[in-house]
């Protein structure tokens, strides 16, 4: 595996044992919190007796990968073909693409992939799914797929119950491919008002299920019924007919999650470490993270854009490429430059996705660096 390029300056940095030590701005993961979060959401799912498929886009990194495995994942996510390569290639064995490949070349690849691994696809079009056929049934692989229904979100999948029989009709007919069954994303929880997110969880759920009743009362064999989102996971484990999870987020889980109603601030994994330094007017600290460091994603349930560990009465008002704005009290309390701050991102999967290395620290101890291989696997 070739390593992103590093530099001799981040090489000494690395060898750094104090996470105080480190220079910024510097992601970082909490390994104990990380593995409660994962532990967390496989207890909610075996308790549920519900298959989990966490969906790695969030993390993008093997160690991560091997420890939800380890902790009874029975596969991973992915949204991209990419992603699908590098975790096949590191032993993961069963795989769900959740996302509509397009184009002679993915086709290509996606069969090579499928014939080494348990790789299954979603989709919500005949087009997609002729054209995984062909490439399939000429390589005589035979591609289990899931049809998306889109439950309210407004992004992929049918519309109605008629719109997947009919695809399920067509679909059964072509070769290389089968129908094993149905997934939804409830993206829309998070842009529901929270009286209405549990309602709207369920909502999805028993929408999809009502689907694949439909779609088994006209003969198709649906065996696999996955749901996704970290937000909606509580309130719908348990559901009659949902077969599959796919949270991504939980596993490092961020600002917007605990708004959204997962877990704690305490519970946040991933933060960006970054160092005060410039204190132009007695309420203003300037940070070196800006979004570049962060994102510039924005905490659907809150606004806002970041917390800072230990100190939520510092508001980082404002972000810029390289530099973060933070309204903090004058006098006393009020941080020096030089002082090192340490923010939970309003989007984990975004503030890991710009950086090429994390890390990994136990408490105040740098135990070890991990490489996002998973980043730029975008096609
Ligand atoms: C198709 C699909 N499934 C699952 C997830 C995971 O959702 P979350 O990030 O809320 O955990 C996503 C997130 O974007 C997704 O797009």
């Amino acid at each position: 595996m070739v390593q992103p390029s590093r530099r001799a300056w981040d090489m000494t940095d690395e060898m750094g044992a104090e996470k105080s030590q480190l220079d910024t701005p510097r992601l970082v993961l909490d390994l104990p919190r990380l593995d409660r979060n994962i532990e967390r959401m496989a207890r909610l799912a075996d308790d549920a007796g519900v298959a989990l498929r966490p969906h790695a886009k969030t993390h993008k990194l093997l160690p991560v990968a091997e420890r939800q495995i380890a902790a009874g994942c029975h596969g991973l996510t992915v949204a991209k073909l990419g992603e699908a390569e590098l975790f096949a290639a590191h032993g993961v064995r069963d795989l769900f693409i959740a996302y509509p490949l397009w184009g002679a070349r993915k086709w290509e690849r996606l069969c090579k992939l499928a014939a080494g691994a348990d790789i299954r696809v979603g989709a919500d079009s005949y087009e997609v799914f002729e054209g995984i056929s062909s490439a399939a049934f000429a390589l005589g692989l035979s591609i289990p797929v899931r049809i998306e229904v889109d439950t309210g979100f407004g992004r992929c999948g049918v519309q109605t119950t008629d719109e997947a029989r009919a695809l399920a009709r067509r679909l059964t007919a072509l070769p290389g491919v089968r129908l094993v069954g149905l997934m939804s994303f409830a993206g829309h929880i998070y842009r529901t008002e929270p009286a209405r997110r549990r309602e709207a969880a369920i909502a999805d759920s028993a929408r999809l299920v009502e689907v694949a009743e439909a779609l088994r009362a006209d003969g198709f064999d649906i065996t696999e019924v996955s749901i996704g989102g970290t937000p909606s996971a509580a309130h719908v484990a348990g559901m009659t007919g949902v077969t599959e999870m796919r949270p991504g987020t939980y596993v490092f889980s961020d600002r917007d999650q605990v708004a959204l109603g997962w877990g704690t601030l305490d519970d946040c994994a991933l933060t960006v470490l970054a160092t005060v330094i410039s204190r132009p007017a007695p309420t203003r600290a300037v940070i070196d993270a800006g979004t570049k460091t962060l994102s510039s994603d924005t905490a659907s349930a809150v606004g806002g854009w970041g917390d800072i560990r230990g100190h939520l009465d510092w508001r980082l008002a404002s972000l810029s490429e390289e530099h973060g704005v933070l309204d903090v009290p004058a006098g006393g309390d009020s941080p020096p430059i030089g002082t090192q701050v340490e923010i939970i991102p309003n989007h984990a999967c975004g503030a890991l996705n710009l950086h090429d290395r994390v890390a990994v620290v136990r408490g105040e101890v740098v135990e070890d660096w991990w490489s996002v291989e998973g980043r730029g696997l975008v096609r």
